[in-house]
């Protein structure tokens, strides 16, 4: 879906699927770098579902054999805004024991999640927990979260697009764009 289909439900485009594309591949070779000596390539965790496109795009610029993996928690509903409650609704498949993991999200707002999943991750015996996220709000943060990747920090305004939704819309946008306010408003 590109963002001329949607009118005036964008406020405005924040990142573009070039400069997404651009910074993916940065992030890849720190990745390729930093896990070079390791014995064996890390997993990669995706938390669905709006790390879908984020995984898909890293996992195939990374050089390495990239096994991935994925966790479902629910922290939002169709709400805009962080409840703080993390919930696993779908747990992973592999036993992390001694591997080095890497988690990657969409996203990071009050970090509220992220920060439980390193913190449950680690206590399951893992070598190393690092996380990969595409955009980060840094004036949102409620917790501090040590992110070893991040492709772009953004002001707090709720977005949409590249695997980011607003009650399930949106996720297939290929940009980052500015949900305009008056689309959850006329929602309530
Ligand atoms: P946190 O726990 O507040 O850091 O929220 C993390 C999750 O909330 C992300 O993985 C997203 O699924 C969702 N989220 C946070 N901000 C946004 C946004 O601006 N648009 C869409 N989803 C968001
Ligand atoms: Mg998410």
């Amino acid at each position: 879906m590109d963002a001329n289909e949607l009118g005036s439900e964008l406020s405005k485009i924040l990142v573009t699927e070039a400069e997404l594309k651009a910074r993916l591949a940065e992030m890849a070779r720190e990745i390729e770098a930093d896990y070079a000596g390791a014995e064996q390539p890390p997993l990669l965790v995706g938390v669905l579902k709006g790390a879908v496109m984020v995984m898909a795009d890293l996992a195939r610029e990374l050089s390495f054999h990239a096994e991935m993996d994925w966790m479902a928690v629910s922290s939002y509903g169709a709400s805009t805004k962080s409840s703080g409650v993390v919930r696993i609704l779908k747990d992973l498949d592999t036993e992390i024991a001694h591997r080095d993991v890497l988690i990657v999200e969409d996203i990071i707002d009050s970090g509220l999640t992220l920060s439980w999943l390193k913190e449950n991750l680690e206590s399951r015996g893992a070598n190393s927990v690092r996380i990969c996220a595409m955009l980060r709000k840094p004036d949102a943060a409620k917790v501090e979260v040590d992110v070893a990747y991040v492709g772009f920090d953004i002001p707090t305004d709720f977005v949409v697009g590249y695997g980011l939704d607003y009650a399930e819309r949106y996720r297939n946008l290929r940009d980052v764009g500015v949900l305009a306010e008056h689309v959850y408003a006329d929602a309530g």
